[in-house]
């Protein structure tokens, strides 16, 4: 499959989320594995400040003196022609269906799930409750909006304290990596976490804290048929953190990742038929991983990624290795199913 596409292929990467290096690493990882196939790779770079460094239509690099204005960005990424924009970003503004909506405009094709399946999945109270509605296993939680907790703070610890019993997880409702997330384990521990949660975004969650084991749940979409497959699923054991954090994430030796996720046959399949129906009732497209505990209550969706980390090492990645399915066609399956959308919208 490396030769089979000879097209123009413009990667964002890096952006202005919490999750900006992540995004660098994700962008590259996709980089080098179509430096090995006849795609031609323009790279576009988003500094963490907002500005857009877009090369030439010869792909030559450009200085950071040379960046531009998103507005413009957008202009010379849509006069490099792609026939896809591979979008690596992670978080707000570019997992969100924000970037997606722009590059709808533009009629350029991008990877990954549309406006509507970005925007929902992104934002973890909206994709519980719609999950809900689909008969999977969420967790109770209460909302804490930034404005109310900031003018009827004591009201609102109030409410958390008679709908849940410490300890309780507190995590912003959109972002990523588990920045701003943690473990409370009373009411100091609380005001300490909702304030970090309150800081990344205008909305937190307060869970009840599910314990069990954590898997992922990889899904991609068959590039023929269109219809979603689950890949192995992985088990994800923290070494000497409370939680999957960031530095656990992030840091080789603070986890362990097993793929697949050595379970019995039938848990197994009870949590691919989780993922998928997660998939299809959030409406994502190319992929998705969604973040499952198998507690003895059942297994309960934590949150659904429509960009999840794509680095050799990642989750998914990982999982697909597992499948027989290398790198370089798992991000040119991401190429051909994106451009297969746009060319089903008949919009390019
Ligand atoms: N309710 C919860 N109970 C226990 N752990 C949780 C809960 N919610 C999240 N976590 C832990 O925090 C991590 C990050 O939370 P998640 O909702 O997946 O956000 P992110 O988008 O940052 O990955 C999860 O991988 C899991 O380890
Ligand atoms: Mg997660």
């Amino acid at each position: 499959m490396k030769n089979r596409i000879s097209t123009r292929v413009a990667v964002i990467l890096g952006g202005e989320s919490a999750e900006h290096d992540i995004s660098l690493l994700t962008g590259q990882a996709v980089i080098n594995a179509l430096a090995h196939t006849t795609c031609t790779v323009f790279p576009v770079t988003i500094t963490r400040n907002g500005t857009w460094l877009v090369p030439d239509s010869d792909g030559g690099t450009v200085s950071t003196s040379e960046a531009v204005s998103p507005a413009e960005g957008l202009v010379r990424l849509a006069a490099l022609v792609p026939d896809v924009v591979f979008i690596a970003l992670h978080g707000p503004n570019g997992e969100d269906g924000t970037l997606q909506g722009a590059l709808e405009i533009l009629h350029l094709p991008y990877t990954g799930s549309g406006v509507m399946a970005s925007s929902l999945a992104n934002d973890k109270l909206r994709t519980k409750e719609l999950l809900e509605k689909h008969g999977l296993l969420v967790c109770r939680h209460v909302v804490v909006e930034k404005r109310r907790y900031q003018s009827q703070q004591d009201a609102v610890l109030n409410e958390i304290r008679q709908t849940l019993r410490f300890p309780v997880f507190v995590k912003p409702v959109h972002q990523g990596s588990s920045v701003g997330a943690g473990v409370a384990n009373d009411q100091s521990d609380l005001e300490r976490l909702l304030a970090t949660a309150l800081s990344h975004d205008s909305d937190a969650l307060v869970e009840e804290l599910l314990i069990g084991r954590e898997l992922t749940v990889p899904v991609i979409d068959d590039v023929v048929t269109g219809q979603p497959r689950c890949l192995p699923l992985v088990e994800i054991r923290p070494i000497g953190h409370d939680f999957f954090d960031y530095t656990a994430k992030y840091t080789a030796g603070h986890n362990e990742e097993i793929c697949p996720a050595p379970l019995p046959d039938t848990i197994s399949a009870q949590a691919a038929s989780i993922g998928l129906a997660a998939h299809r009732a959030i409406g994502c497209r190319g992929v998705s991983r969604t973040d499952v505990m198998l507690t003895d209550r059942g297994i309960y969706v934590i949150e659904v990624n429509t960009l999840p980390g794509l680095t050799e090492e990642s989750l998914l990645p990982k999982a697909a290795s597992q499948a027989g399915i290398e790198f370089v066609d798992l991000v040119l399956g991401l190429i051909e199913c994106g451009i297969g959308a746009a060319k089903n919208k008949n919009l390019s």
